[in-house]
């Protein structure tokens, strides 16, 4: 499977059609559990991602698999519960495939959520990180989702990155987390293939250019949303403290059992963002 064509985005859009006729607004995707956001959906349908023909489906634990269409405070979204990653052998074009299927099922906004190794020293597992924007380091290696010809109907050859992160959603989430005091950092978020985590030299290395939190996904699908001009939103969900001096170990059950604390913390910043829109 290479390269992404429109015609394997109108397959993918037509599948679902045959489920559900909703046209989402926002387009969600969420991160290493942090599924049960879901749940907080109003009337929700779903749909298997496995039955959607081109789809990159999750095979990691804490990651369903499912499409959720419904309301979250009355606006109709679409959250992708279980993302697919770049180490499980997907193509790094196929990452992008659900941005651009939300995107011409109407989405016009993407909420992007993940779970996050904090390299910052002062942030903590259980907090939130507003994505202020990312550095590109597995794009900057050869691996782009825009690789391969243009998709002209989406956006241009060269897309700008210089607002990855929309400043309005970025100020409207930071007035909500004020306002319902909901602790949230702020910070530079990397993007590396993984699947190992990262060796105490890698962090002292991400840290000296400027991370404040790392983990693997994310990145690509932001570069889509953009290409295509979806504004982005992106939340990280704080889940383990990287370990710069190689004194704890990390494994993926302390990422997933953070998704405790973090959900409604979550649940409670993406509702209140969404009312204001
Ligand atoms: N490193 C990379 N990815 C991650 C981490 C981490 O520490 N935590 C959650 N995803």
């Amino acid at each position: 499977m290479g390269f992404i064509r429109e015609q394997d985005i109108d397959d993918a859009v037509g599948a679902i059609r045959k489920t559900t006729s909703l046209e989402p607004k926002i387009g969600m995707i969420l991160g290493s559990g942090l599924g049960p956001l879901a749940e907080a959906i109003e009337g929700a349908e779903h749909i298997e991602v496995n039955a959607i023909p081109g789809w990159p489906v999750s095979t990691v634990e804490g990651h369903s698999g499912k499409l959720v269409f419904g309301h979250l405070e009355g606006v109709p979204v679409l959250v992708l519960q279980g993302r697919a990653h770049y180490y499980e052998g997907h193509s790094i074009e196929r990452i992008g495939l659900p941005v651009r299927v939300m995107q011409k099922l109407g989405a016009n906004i993407l909420i992007v959520t993940n779970a996050a190794g904090a390299v910052h020293p002062e942030f903590s597992p259980g907090e939130l990180m507003l994505i202020s924007d990312h550095i590109n380091l597995i794009g900057m290696a050869g691996q782009s989702p825009l690789r391969g010809p243009n998709l002209d109907a989406y956006g241009p050859r060269f897309p700008d990155m210089s607002q990855a992160y929309d400043p309005e959603l970025k100020s409207i989430a930071r007035a909500v987390a004020e306002k319902g005091d909901i602790p949230l950092q702020e910070g530079v978020y990397v993007c590396l293939a993984g699947p190992s985590f990262e060796t105490p030299a890698d962090l002292r290395f991400l840290r000296g250019i400027g991370v404040d939190a790392v983990g693997m996904s994310t990145v690509p699908e932001v570069i889509i949303a953009r290409h295509g001009g979806m504004r982005v939103l992106g939340v990280s969900g704080i889940s383990n403290k990287a370990n710069l001096d190689g004194s704890t170990v990390t494994t993926h059950e302390e990422v997933l059992a953070a998704g405790d604390v973090i959900v409604p913390r979550l649940t409670a910043l993406v509702s209140g963002v969404l009312k204001e829109l």
